[in-house]
């Protein structure tokens, strides 16, 4: 999206043809109907750090946050206490903000007495309105708790099994321990983590579920820990403790290639449990050398790859006997002193289960399981006994012609592996079985080897994603664009595992563009502030010293294997995917309000664009060389030098085209970004205060502009190599002046007209290309674009029967194979459009403080809704359209001001809390597609 969020309406006063109604007649506004704001009232949803009773907070100055209840009047001032102990009235004070002026229901910054490690505190907050003298009520007690805050309280180390005797005995660890408690437990919190991923039990119970952790950081800097209540789970007398461990991250397969053992070829466990009993006393329980380590069932593990389970071996010894199993002796203890940090972000779970839509026998004999719907997950099935019989579970997302499952679809597969594929030796009696550690994209699976017919009942499955709260929602009349929003929910959740990912099957791996491409929009689906802030700690720590920033993060490398790669370091400065270091903090501030993360990421920040002024300034192409003639206003600011993946899979293009194309193009796009990433710090620098970088920065912007236009703005007019990406970048990032833009609109317009009515943008462009068109006076053409159903196009894939987005826009070659991912959220960026312009609701100011609501009725459509949920409480806008008139309801949380443009002509109306209808008679044509 454009760097300024756009109000269709509101920027294009001065474009006649879509003011159809210049009077001011006709608009109404039913204040009535709306309830009044009178009240103050006691704040909810108390969240710190972004969560709502966290248990792990890593940090000392932890954040609070909150929403008034609809109907309350807006925030003036605030007083927030936190109390240490047992989260009431009755703890011990810690800090009182005192009242505090600020009409910002988030954001506020603990400033009390130093948190100490493992402890519980509780918070609570009032406000103030403007018009009152007395506060309003107290909030209920919210809790948070903290994690192991002081590195030297951490006793438990690094325990493993023996060292991997070759490359292929990648063997899951078992790893247990016994306690005696001489009295129940009151209190018992566990600190657990791996390398490799984990689930760790007490007892027998299962505390971690599929939740894949730890999560994949640069694992030399750094390794997440999470924090489990084990109150109910421990008990006076003998308890076991266990662990299992894959691969995950550490040694599993990454990227591309499928390379294992990127961070280190021993997985191990950790494990801290404090334990506070009814007798008074406290225990602790570490990994230590006391530790066994053995075998068990799962004989290895693959995210990618899948499992391989003797179902022969007994599952239940290890868990809950007291007693060793003979399997089990001694565990290592390693010489390891990584890094710790609390993991912060919602767990990954089961998020919805699927039952079979069919199950088939292709003519292979293999039974084909087809769950209707794409997803990342896993399988859950019921297996018979079978002692020794081997049963393979492959996962494709697609069949092929025949039938068959097609597992070769996708380019450069290591599908000489086992590849998405679990494989099992039945046991003696029978069983549910799922996998544990790995995860698949997928929505066929072909099951060989099973004697007999699976029914319906035997199989279901398994949704993983992490449990970002829903944050909005949307509906319309035309079903084929709700299915669209849905497909791009889909990949969402598959893609939003463990770090954003570009597609849940290939590589899995986290690309800095896609996600720069799609944050936005992913806003309107989920509260993702934690999640990208996570995303960019990563990225800043794998930042290179010298400000690139690897094309995925994490960047897949280590000291063990050898560090970044030449090839790497060469692709770490790609426009439009390093932006990412700008670009995706300041998403998280225009939709959230997030000061801080402009503070956090700053120095990763300007390191890029530090890094951008230096090439521009000191490398030149061997053309530019050449010719000599230094020109002193362009030369300096040219960025045409490195590596840029460029637009990227433009209609047509596969990848080896996409690249050729940008190795030849580049410099038009790379500049256009260094300049758009320039003027973004300028802004963030105003925000934070830093007023000499602000000039600093908007001063470099503004000769990368004069520099881009002198060498990519054609005299006849004609921008770049005259691609509907070049214009749609060009209006987007302001690069040309007012009175330019008409001719560039027609020219894109044009190049769409030739086209047939199809766009040719790629990954950069495609998500700003609708606004534009909108923002430039040509909601029909937008209308058309989102509404094409041959390829290219959105709605191709929908009427295709997608189930998620494409990474290409065919998805198939032209004999009918599939080609490449089928799950690849970039092309779904498309759906922030829903929101933002065909339901009209888009923050004017960060947080939505202000947000414009501004209703592209048109495109057919009779009526459209989307509702977000802001740091201020639900917004929501929702417009109904007749033959003669347009009635829209608003909505406004308590603090956030809704400016209504209606289009006709008549000023914005500026609406307060509550809910409001506002109707105006329908202009002839006016956004019609
Ligand atoms: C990924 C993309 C990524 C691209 C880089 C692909 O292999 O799947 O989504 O952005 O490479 O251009």
């Amino acid at each position: 999206m454009s760097a300024s969020p756009h109000c269709a309406y509101a920027r294009r006063a001065s474009v006649k043809r879509l003011t159809g109604v210049s009077s001011t007649a006709g608009t109404r506004t039913f204040l009535g109907a709306m309830k009044e704001t009178c009240m103050l009232c006691a704040p909810v949803d108390l969240r710190t750090d972004t969560l709502d009773s966290p248990l792990c907070i890593g940090s000392r100055s932890p954040e609070f946050a909150w929403r008034l209840p609809a109907g309350s009047e807006a925030q003036a001032a605030y007083q927030v206490q936190v109390t240490a102990g047992d989260g009431s009235a009755a703890g011990e004070p810690a800090w009182d903000s005192g009242r505090v002026t600020g009409t910002e229901p988030f954001g506020v910054t603990y400033e009390g007495t130093s948190l100490m490690s493992c402890r519980h505190y509780g918070w609570r907050v009032r406000v103030w309105s403007g018009t009152e003298q007395d506060p309003g009520p107290w909030s209920e007690y919210a809790s948070f708790e903290t994690g192991v805050l002081d590195p030297e309280r951490w006793a438990a180390r690094w325990v493993s099994g023996p060292a991997p005797a070759a490359k292929t005995d990648y063997r899951v660890l078992y790893l247990r321990a016994t306690v005696d408690l001489p009295a129940p437990v009151v209190r018992g919190r566990a600190y657990v983590s791996a390398l490799g991923w984990y689930r760790f039990f007490v007892n027998g119970h299962d505390l971690t579920g599929p939740a894949l952790v730890p999560r994949w950081t640069p694992f030399d800097q750094y390794v997440e820990y999470q924090a489990y209540d084990v109150t109910e789970a421990f008990r006076a007398g003998g308890n076991v403790v266990s662990m299992a461990v894959g691969d995950g991250r550490f040694r599993g397969a990454n990227g591309l290639t499928g390379k294992q053992a990127v961070y280190g070829d021993r997985t191990a466990g950790l494990v801290q449990v404090h334990l506070d009993l009814e007798d008074g006393s406290t225990v602790t329980v570490v990994s230590d050398g006391s530790w066994q380590v053995g075998t068990g069932r799962i004989r290895a593990a693959d995210p990618m790859f899948g499992e391989r389970v003797d179902l022969r071996v007994p599952d239940e010894d290890w868990l809950t006997s007291y007693a060793l199993p003979a399997r089990f002796g001694p565990a290592e203890v390693l010489d390891d002193r990584r890094t710790l940090i609390a993991e912060d972000v919602p767990a990954v779970c089961e998020i919805e289960r699927l039952s079979p839509r069919t199950i088939s026998r292709a003519s292979s004999g293999r039974q084909i399981v087809d769950f209707g719907q794409n997803f990342a997950g896993v399988v859950r099935i019921r297996l018979p006994a079978g002692p020794g019989t081997t049963v393979r579970l492959t996962h494709s997302e697609v069949l092929r012609k025949d039938g068959e499952l097609d597992i070769d679809y996708i380019h450069g597969l290591p599908v000489n592996r086992w590849y998405q594929r679990d494989e099992l030796l039945l046991g003696d009696e029978a069983t549910w079985w799922s996998p544990w550690f790995t995860i698949h994209g997928f929505r066929y699976v072909e099951v060989d080897g099973l004697p007999g017919d699976l029914s319906a009942q035997d199989i279901e499955g398994i949704v993983l994603s992490s449990t970002l709260p829903d944050a909005g929602g949307f509906d319309c009349s035309d079903q084929r664009l709700v299915r669209l929003r849905r497909n791009v929910s889909w990949s969402l959740r598959s893609n939003f595992t463990d770090t954003p990912t570009d597609c849940p099957t290939r590589e899995r791996s986290g690309w800095t563009g896609d996600i720069q491409v799609f944050a936005p929009t992913s806003t309107t689906f989920v509260d993702v502030q934690a999640y990208l802030r996570r995303y960019l700690r990563n990225l800043a720590a794998e930042q290179l010293p010298d400000g690139r920033v690897p094309v995925f993060v994490p960047a897949e490398v280590s000291s063990f294997s050898g560090g970044m790669a030449k090839l790497m370091r060469m692709v770490a400065q790609s426009a439009g995917w390093g932006d990412a270091a700008v670009l995706l903090p300041w998403t998280l501030y225009r939709y959230y309000g997030d000061r801080s993360v402009l503070e956090r990421q700053y120095p990763s920040m300007t390191a890029w664009v530090d890094q951008l002024t230096r090439r521009a300034r000191e490398k030149r192409r061997i053309n530019r060389r050449l010719r000599g003639s230094a020109n002193p206003d362009v030369d300096p600011f040219l960025l045409d030098t490195g590596f840029h993946f460029g637009e990227w899979l433009r209609p047509g293009q596969g990848f080896a085209a996409s690249i050729l194309d940008s190795m030849r193009h580049s410099p038009v796009t790379a500049t256009a970004y260094f300049e758009h990433s320039a003027r973004t710090l300028s802004d963030i620098a105003t925000v934070l205060g830093r007023d000499a970088d602000a000039t600093r920065y908007r001063e470099l912007a503004d000769h990368t502009r004069s520099a881009w236009r002198a060498a990519f703005l054609h005299d006849d007019g004609r921008v770049g190599t005259d691609r509907q990406d070049d214009y749609v970048r060009a209006l987007a990032f302001g690069l040309l002046e007012h009175d330019e833009r008409p001719a560039a609109v027609d020219r894109l317009v044009a190049l769409i007209e030739e086209a047939d009515d199809h766009l040719a943008t790629g990954f950069l462009s495609t998500p700003m290309l609708l606004p534009v068109l909108v923002d430039a006076g040509r909601p029909d053409v937008a209308w058309r674009l989102l509404l094409q159903t041959t390829t290219p196009s959105w709605l191709y894939q929908v009427e295709q029967g997608a189930t998620t987005v494409w990474e290409t826009w065919n998805g198939y070659n032209t004999k009918g194979e599939a080609k490449e991912s089928h799950n690849h959220y970039a092309f779904g960026a498309v759906v922030g459009f829903l929101t933002e312009y065909v339901a009209g609701l888009s923050p004017a100011e960060p947080g939505y403080r202000v947000f414009d609501v501004c209703p592209l009725v048109g495109g057919g459509l009779t009526s459209a809704r989307a509702e977000v949920q802001t740091p201020y409480g639900a917004a929501s806008s929702s417009w109904v359209a007749s033959e003669s008139k347009v009635t829209l309801e608003v909505t406004v949380p308590p603090g956030s001001t809704a400016r209504v443009h209606t289009g006709t002509g008549n000023p914005p109306q500026e609406l307060r809390s509550g809910t409001h209808t506002v109707v105006w008679p329908r202009a002839e044509k006016r956004g019609q597609g």
